[in-house]
């Protein structure tokens, strides 16, 4: 018998994993991660490719059929292909995709999509050499827009562009970004900067909102039509251009929280799962999967996180706290 679906306190039935396969990275977006002095953690605390693999066939039993691979960046796990592989032939899985920064991606993307990486989404904040430094406080951005069309090559179709928007520093990039994705068949999306960057230097006034970008947007390039989203429970909210080709998505975590339908579950580097980006209770998938522990014990500890989901993240309340870890630890 089919094991009941991961349904949570408010009806919110989980069917979508991320997972994240390393909380290193080979840049060091202010955002996400600090400067320096960080302390990654020692590879035997990573789950390996089976711990991951048998968490996975555990939760698509139970109606999970969605995973998403992120980090740190994950491609700078080895052999990311092989993991790709085992999770995309686990029963009920229909979809394994990636979030990357896309600076190894021309050397993987042929053995990722032979693998049967379903899509990708490539971080990309900027145009700008001396911007993407700014913000990544590393060189990198010919490595990236290499790996983006390496990607095209292969055949990854519909690939997302995601941009963080920082007030002050996004706003020259809207228009150069959002004409790039359109000459290229790329959807560009924004997402609002949220409290989760390592250095805690995260205030409200350093979000460029969703609805300042549309208003540059529509000003300097032309007005937007909202579309109906194939899927209700993304985060994005989609547009597309009155006239000619191009989709923008805008992600409004602190503006418009999307909270209500959210039906993401998540699990870190070291077997940690995590019912929320900004939860602040775990639970030790690791210390089962090393135990020696039943897959209905696993199970369990599922359902015991996903029962304990909370309605929203509260970044607009008072008595927000912010999550331990920063992004990078928790994966995106
Ligand atoms: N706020 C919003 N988005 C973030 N990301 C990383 N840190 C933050 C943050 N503090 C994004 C990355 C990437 C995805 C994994 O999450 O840019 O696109
Ligand atoms: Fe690396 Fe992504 Fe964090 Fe940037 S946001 S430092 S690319 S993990």
């Amino acid at each position: 018998m089919m094991p009941a679906p991961l349904v949570d306190a408010f009806g919110r039935v989980h069917t979508n994993l991320r997972v994240s396969v390393t909380d290193r990275c080979n840049i060091r977006c202010f955002y996400c991660m600090p400067a320096e002095n960080i302390r990654f953690k020692p590879r035997d605390e990573l789950l390996t490719f089976e711990e991951i693999e048998r968490f996975v066939r555990v939760v698509a039993a139970m109606g999970v059929d969605k995973i998403r691979l992120t980090g740190g960046e994950p491609l700078v796990r080895h052999d990311l292909p092989v993991l790709v592989r085992k999770l995309a032939e686990v029963p009920g899985i229909r979809e394994v995709a990636l979030t990357t920064n896309a600076l190894l991606l021309a050397e993987h993307a042929a053995a990722l999509k032979e693998a049967g990486l379903s899509r990708l989404n490539i971080s990309l904040d900027s145009l700008e050499p001396e911007t993407f430094r700014r913000i990544a406080r590393r060189d990198g951005l010919d490595k990236v827009l290499a790996g983006i069309f390496a990607a095209q090559k292969v055949g990854f179709a519909s690939i997302k562009l995601n941009a963080v928007a920082l007030r002050g520093i996004t706003e020259p990039e809207v228009v150069p970004l959002c004409q790039f994705a359109r000459r290229h068949g790329l959807e560009m999306r924004f997402i609002e900067f949220m409290p989760l960057d390592a250095d805690g230097n995260w205030d409200n006034e350093q979000v460029l909102t969703g609805g300042r970008l549309r208003e540059i947007i529509e000003a300097e390039i032309g007005p937007l039509v909202p579309l109906v989203s194939e899927d209700p429970a993304q985060p994005a909210t989609d547009y597309a251009f009155a006239e000619g080709e191009g989709r923008i998505g805008f992600i409004n975590p602190v503006t418009q929280p999307f909270c209500h339908r959210c039906n993401r579950l998540r699990l870190t580097a070291e077997g940690q799962v995590r019912n929320c980006l900004f939860s602040t209770e775990e639970w030790d998938a690791r210390q089962l999967l090393r135990g020696g522990a039943s897959d209905e014990q696993l199970a369990l500890l599922v359902r015991e996180s996903v029962g304990a989901k909370k309605a929203g993240h509260g970044i607009n309340s008072d008595k927000f706290l912010k999550p331990g870890r920063a992004m990078y630890q928790i994966g995106g």
